[in-house]
């Protein structure tokens, strides 16, 4: 099928790509005439791995194809993806204003029948709200072309996206169009049926279940998903305070509640708490939509709070560990969200950085990925060229992001460079009694 994917970023690329990969032609487009001259070139301008590789295989393939005039890109495709970003305005609400631009760029350019496929996260009553953006501008110009919206929301992981598509864990598409929903199908067959080749190991044996359901459920599958495991963080983060007052070992307490199949292992792991470009703005969304209908999220405020709160734990930690943070150094492992993405967007690392720094420390930095400095961090932060140099002189280093290669370090070096030997673990990923063997202070979350 021709496909042509609207958005460019994390989403946006790795599904144009995907699909490419899969034998359908795609272009993406984009209004960034820099950052489509690069793609051309192969160059991808985000972090992820495989990503580079499965792009340049799929351009020279002659199956991938990266272009600024969306009028072209669209009248030439079957299925439009929009897969645009939604960020949180400052009162909480999402900005739709770039899925409006993707909306009346295709309302102005279709020429006969489309599929609208919304792959953005957006708010509930988007899809409907599309088709009448596209409908208002095609009657601007006095046509009146055929058309249908989708919902199917993404739920790729940055840092492994590439293995979430091809394969995820269901596909969910929402539309009252059973003509969208059978081509829909007919496109993620191979994902469905997982009958595409593939060098990607380990390979799950296992079909992909398939969800078909209306728009206005699909769209609110994604906030409920995003919802229920940000809850799921936030829950262990706070079982993981009580164990810390009592003695006990919350990552022992995650296996023994895990093993139940009704709660599960994944996702309750404690730590300095969620972040990224997803939760904070989706859960900040679904109270937004909710309030609109006078209902309260109570559960959803309260996994906020909690996340929250246990950014500041950390301080707390330093602070205990420190007692005067004025005039220390303090070295932070870690800048991304989480490993294996360059994605900076609500870091935990970041506010925890810029808090240490207002309170009088000197915060040297360093992340394997991240070079240049976001640009919601302090201009006072220290980036460093390696761990290494980020210990040097260091009082207390936190681990803030659990990139592999921090599990890896040499810490009997780390050790010998460091003014003194305090580590707070904040993803509990670190051998602890290794650490305490070799002469440090060690503090995890919850252990
Ligand atoms: N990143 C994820 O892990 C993930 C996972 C599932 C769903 N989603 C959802 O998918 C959507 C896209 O997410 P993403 O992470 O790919 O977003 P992104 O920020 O990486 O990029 C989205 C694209 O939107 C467009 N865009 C952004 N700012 C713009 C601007 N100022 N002007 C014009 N165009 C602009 C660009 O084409 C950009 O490449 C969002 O709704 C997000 O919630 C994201």
């Amino acid at each position: 099928m021709k496909l042509c994917i609207m958005g460019t970023g994390y989403v946006g690329l790795v599904t144009g790509t995907c699909l490419a990969d899969l034998g359908n032609e795609v272009i993406c487009v984009s209004g960034d005439e820099n950052k489509i001259n690069l793609l051309k070139q192969g160059k991808v301008p985000i972090y992820e791995p495989d990503l580079n590789e499965l792009v340049e295989k799929n351009v020279k393939e002659n199956r991938l194809f990266f272009d600024t005039d969306s009028e072209k890109s669209i009248q030439e495709s079957d299925i439009i993806f929009i897969c645009k970003g939604t960020p949180s305005q400052p009162n909480g609400q999402v900005n739709l204003k770039y899925v409006e631009d993707a909306a009346i760029e295709i309302g102005r350019a279709i020429d006969d029948y489309k599929i609208i496929v919304n792959k953005s996260t957006v708010p509930i009553g988007s899809g409907d709200w599309v088709s009448m953006i596209i409908n208002d501008e095609q009657e601007k110009l006095n046509k009146n072309v055929p058309f249908d919206v989708v919902s199917c929301p993404e739920f790729l992981r940055e840092g492994s996206a590439i293995y979430d598509v091809f394969f995820t864990d269901r596909i969910v598409i929402g539309s009252s169009s059973k003509k969208a929903i059978e081509t829909m199908k007919k496109l993620y067959e191979p994902i469905i049926n997982q009958t595409f080749e593939t060098d990607i190991n380990p390979r799950p044996k296992t079909k992909v279940p398939l969800v078909v359901t209306d728009l206005t459920s699909a769209e609110m599958i994604k906030y409920a998903a995003n919802s229920f495991l940000a809850t799921k963080i936030s829950f262990i983060n706070e079982i993981s305070s009580i164990c810390e007052k009592v003695g006990a070992d919350v990552t022992k307490v995650a296996d023994g509640i895990g093993l139940d199949k009704r709660i599960g292992r994944e996702f309750l792991d404690a730590g300095v708490g969620w972040g990224g470009s997803c939760f904070p703005k989706d859960l900040s969304a679904i109270s937004q939509i909710a309030a609109e209908y006078g209902l309260s999220t109570q559960i959803i405020n309260a996994v906020v709070q909690v996340n929250k709160q246990q950014r500041s734990n950390i301080i707390k930690k330093v602070q205990e560990l420190l007692k005067i943070i004025k005039g220390k150094t303090i070295g932070v492992l870690g800048i991304s969200f989480k490993p294996n993405t360059d994605d900076t967007r609500y870091a935990p690392a970041i506010t925890i950085i810029n808090n240490l720094i207002k309170l009088g420390a000197r915060v040297k930095v360093y992340d394997p990925i991240v070079k240049d400095k976001p640009s919601d961090l302090s201009e006072k932060a220290i980036f460093c060229k390696d761990s290494y140099e980020v210990a040097e002189n260091s009082h207390l280093l936190i681990l803030a992001t659990e990139w592999d290669e921090f599990i890896k370090l040499d810490f009997e070096k780390i050790k010998k460079l460091m003014s003194k030997n305090l580590i707070i673990d904040g993803r509990n990923v670190l051998d602890k009694e290794n650490l305490k063997k070799i002469g440090f202070t060690y503090v995890g979350i919850g252990r």
